[in-house]
């Protein structure tokens, strides 16, 4: 653990199917973190997939195809610690003393809760509200330095942030007499970006790729076979023009904007780059290039997931290995925790 200057913390809620916009956005990013020197922690976070209601048969199925996924795609499950969040209570526990840190006003601001919740706002469960401030837990209970997420989860990260220095300063003194020094929580930075930070619908270039979109071509599926992949983006929306050869001629141009995107981040490379070779190519030339792209990056994904499922006595046992590694660190934050806002403590060992 103390050998390692950072540490990156993100999750993926076990809901639905996992899309490539799920894989560009976040699992792919996982995979490149652990390349730096880092300790990664890669969470299900299910607690947070019961803020609305999930079938309890599905749910568990969805725990395991999500751990499927981070493996498949890459994920060491020796070198990061892959996890569940009910399994460590300490997400929990925590979350109840950032209750006490966070104001309403903040969790008020949160765009997320508001389109969650939609009209019906009175409807909505209490912890579609406090999601945030779980997900800040998640993120504290391990003092995580990074955290790779989309951009949508900016203002979530934000408001980690938020809490983080409420804590540090309500109990600055206490931290000091506790002996940490200043700040006990960092203030987490959050990894946004890359060519496909969003990726978008294949049937409406200005809507986001989302596993509630009633049509299944609007996305790819992480499950997806090599024919399905390759007859989506055959089918995928796209305007008459050829593509330009530089990224200024990819505005008011979403569609196409999007599969340039996706393109590159599967290469992994730029939108500069991809048009640098292939601008000027009408779409018929471009997209048989992209779908064999993207078979030969998503296919062996899937295959993998395939292979992985038919065994989830071997999920079970990662997410409890996981769960064991995670919860060693996460109640070294919750015993500083509880000494530094002055509870009574039970000692161990
Ligand atoms: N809210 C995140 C999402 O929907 C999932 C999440 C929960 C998360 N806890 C987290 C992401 C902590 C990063 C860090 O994508």
């Amino acid at each position: 653990m103390a050998a390692f200057k950072e540490l990156v913390f993100s999750g993926v809620q076990p809901t639905g199917n996992l899309h490539l916009g799920n894989y560009l956005g976040a699992i792919r990013r996982f995979v490149e973190m652990q390349a730096r020197e880092a300790q990664c922690l890669y969470c299900v976070v299910d607690m947070h997939a019961i803020t609305v209601w999930q079938d309890p048969e599905a749910l568990r199925g969805q725990i395991r195809e999500v751990t499927a996924a981070f493996i498949a795609a890459g994920i060491d499950p020796k070198r990061s610690i892959v996890f569940n969040q009910s399994q460590v209570p300490q997400h929990a526990e925590l979350a109840w003393v950032f209750n006490c840190v966070a104001r309403l006003g903040w969790l008020n601001r949160m765009t997320q809760f508001k389109e969650k919740a939609g009209k019906d706002r009175e409807n909505a469960s209490i912890g579609l509200y406090d999601y945030p401030v779980l997900m800040a837990a998640d993120i504290l209970a391990y003092r995580a330095t990074h955290v790779p997420v989309g951009e949508d989860q900016k203002q979530h990260l934000e408001l980690t942030r938020d809490i983080a220095q409420k804590f540090n300063t309500d109990f600055g003194a206490s931290i000091t007499a506790q002996g940490h020094g200043e700040g006990f929580f960092p203030i987490t930075e959050p990894i946004i970006g890359g060519p496909a930070a969003r990726v978008m619908s294949l049937r409406d270039g200005t809507k986001k790729m989302s596993k509630s979109d009633p049509s299944d071509n609007s996305r790819i599926n992480l499950t997806d076979d090599s024919d399905a992949i390759a007859q989506k983006i055959r089918r995928a929306k796209t305007d008459p023009e050829a593509l330009p050869s530089e990224v200024a001629g990819l505005k008011e141009r979403p569609e196409a904007d999007n599969l340039v995107g996706i393109y590159a981040a599967l290469a992994g490379t730029t939108r500069e780059d991809v048009l640098r070779e292939h601008g000027g190519a009408q779409f018929s030339a471009f997209k048989p290039a992209l779908a064999d792209l993207a078979v030969s990056s998503l296919a062996p994904i899937a295959a993998e997931m395939r292979r992985l499922s038919a065994d989830p006595g071997h999920i079970e046992a990662v997410l409890a290995d996981g769960a064991e590694r995670a919860e060693a660190i996460a109640q070294e934050t919750l015993d500083a925790v509880k000494d530094i806002v002055g509870f009574v403590r039970r000692k161990r060992g």
